[in-house]
Formats: C-alpha cells, structure tokens, sequence
C-alpha cells in the first residue's frame, strides 16, 4: 500500500486517464477527493474506488475556475484533516488552427488546461507543506514538444503546463515534489476527439498506433501506474521533471 494514510485531489477523475488514475490510487489506499462536470459519471467512479474500501468524495465543478480549486482543497481539508497531494489531470482539446480558433475557446482551453493547475497548485501547497512530503503530478501532454493540425490552444497551454510545473518545482522544493507527465496517445474520449481534426478521424488513431515501438495505443493504466511512483516515496529524489510515456513515438517521430 504505497499510500496508505495519504489524502489526494484527483481532477478529471469521471473518465479515462484521471478513472485509472484514482482507481489505482485507492488501491494503494489513498483517501480520495474527485473532481469532474458530470454527476452521473462522477458517482459511478465515486461507487468503484468506494469497492477498494477507501474513503472518497465526488465534487462536481469546473476545474477552470479558481473557486472549484479551492473548494476541493477546503473539502480534503474538512472531510480528512489534511492534503498530502494532486494529480491535475483534467483536460479540454479547442480544436481549430490559429485563424479557425474561436477567441472564447483559446481561452477555455487555456482555462481548463493551465489556468486550473495554477489555482490548484495556489490553494493546495499551504495545505501540502503543513502535511510534509507534499507531492503534485501534473498532467501535460507529448502536444507539449509535438505541434499536431489544429491543436493550437491545446498544443501552446501544454507547453505552458510544463514551465508551471517546473516553476512550482524551483519554488517549492524541498518541502514539496511537482512533476509532469507526458503521454502519448492513450485510448480515452479525448484521444478521439483529437483525431477529428484529421482527415480521417479513424485512420489518424490506426495511424497514431502504429508510430509506438509497442504497436498499441496506451491504456489509462499505463498512465496510472506512471502517477502512482511519482506520487510515492518510489519517487522521492525526482522532482520538476516530465516523464514521457508514449509507447516510443517520440523516439519514432
Ligand atoms: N488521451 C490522450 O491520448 C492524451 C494524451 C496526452 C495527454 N492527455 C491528457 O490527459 C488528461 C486526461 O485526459 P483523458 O485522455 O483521460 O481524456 P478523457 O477521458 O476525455 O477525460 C478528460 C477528463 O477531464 C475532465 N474535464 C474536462 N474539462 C473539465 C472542466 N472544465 N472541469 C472539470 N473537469 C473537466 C473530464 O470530466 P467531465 O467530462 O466530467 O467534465 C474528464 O474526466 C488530459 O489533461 C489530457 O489533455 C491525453
């Protein structure tokens, strides 16, 4: 049981990479705060860590907003006395290329994918430092070093999401570790999505499958288990660092 005792806020938590992550969470034995928009897909979560006999809350809000940031930290606060990490994982793609690209959903985009780790990271670390050996995984993307077509706002507040992180890293040490993950194409809703902006949506992820060294697209567990050593004491040297795990495209590309 890495973290047994351990209180984490996991955000994006109703759906692929963030579901993976708290269900692995809870079996290591980490009380559990969970955040999406969805209610229906958040209980459904909430019912499946609950199964792994650890205690958690489901707390519906936008991420992109400073005052659902705080409201988890207060709430890990008030049901379990304390915060001792964070997995920043939600996130939103604002498809369309510079010209195409709706002002409002540039800034959505950005809302959703940085600003969100600013006002967690601002609200959670007097809470991480008061616990002692606080730690926060933050969600980036390969998008971050890899432009791909009409991924402008994602692509940029990606980038944007590993200089954060690195940041919180310089300023927070030694008390607390930050780091970044970078995934490759993993088979979640989003990468879907994502192919869209292809000519042919179902040939880009065939495609996308096939530039892995491993022959096959990631699986929220993949990611899950990444989380996991960078949340636990398996990892207490490493921090300010981007780990990419992306079956080998990057090496391929
Ligand atoms: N899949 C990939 O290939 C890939 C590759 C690299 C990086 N990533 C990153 O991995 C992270 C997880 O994505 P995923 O692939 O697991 O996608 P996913 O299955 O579509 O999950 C996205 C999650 O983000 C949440 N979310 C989105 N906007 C939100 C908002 N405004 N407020 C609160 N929650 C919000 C969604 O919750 P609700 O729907 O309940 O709001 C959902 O739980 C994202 O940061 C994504 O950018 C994905």
């Amino acid at each position: 049981m890495k973290l047994k005792d351990r209180v984490f806020i996991i955000t994006g938590a109703t759906s692929g990479m963030g579901k993976g992550i708290a269900l692995k969470f809870a079996e290591e034995g980490a009380s559990l705060i969970l955040n999406g928009r969805d209610p229906e897909r958040g209980e459904a979560v909430l019912k499946e860590v609950k199964h792994r006999e650890v205690d958690a809350l489901f707390i519906q809000g936008d991420i992109g907003k400073e005052a659902t940031n705080k409201h988890l930290v207060d709430k890990a606060v008030e049901k379990f006395g304390k915060l001792d990490g964070l997995v920043a994982n939600a996130g939103f793609l604002g498809l369309g290329s510079i010209t195409e690209l709706d002002t409002e959903l540039w800034h959505r985009t950005f809302q959703t994918n940085l600003d969100s780790v600013f006002f967690l990271l601002k609200h959670s670390i007097p809470e991480l430092k008061k616990a002692g050996k606080g730690v926060a995984v933050i969600n980036s993307s390969i998008a971050a070093y890899k432009s791909f077509p009409k991924h402008a706002s994602y692509c940029a507040s990606k980038a944007g999401v590993l200089a954060l992180t690195k940041q919180a890293a310089v300023d927070y040490g030694p008390e607390i570790r930050i780091n970044a993950i970078c995934p490759g194409p993993v088979d979640t809703p989003l990468l879907h999505d994502s192919a869209i902006a292809f000519p042919d949506p179902e040939m880009a992820v065939h495609e996308a499958e096939k530039a892995t060294l491993m022959n096959r697209l990631g699986k929220p567990k993949d990611i899950a288990q990444l989380a996991l050593f960078l949340a636990s004491d398996d990892s207490s040297w490493i921090t300010g660092c981007a780990y990419t795990i992306d079956g080998g495209i990057m090496a391929n590309s």
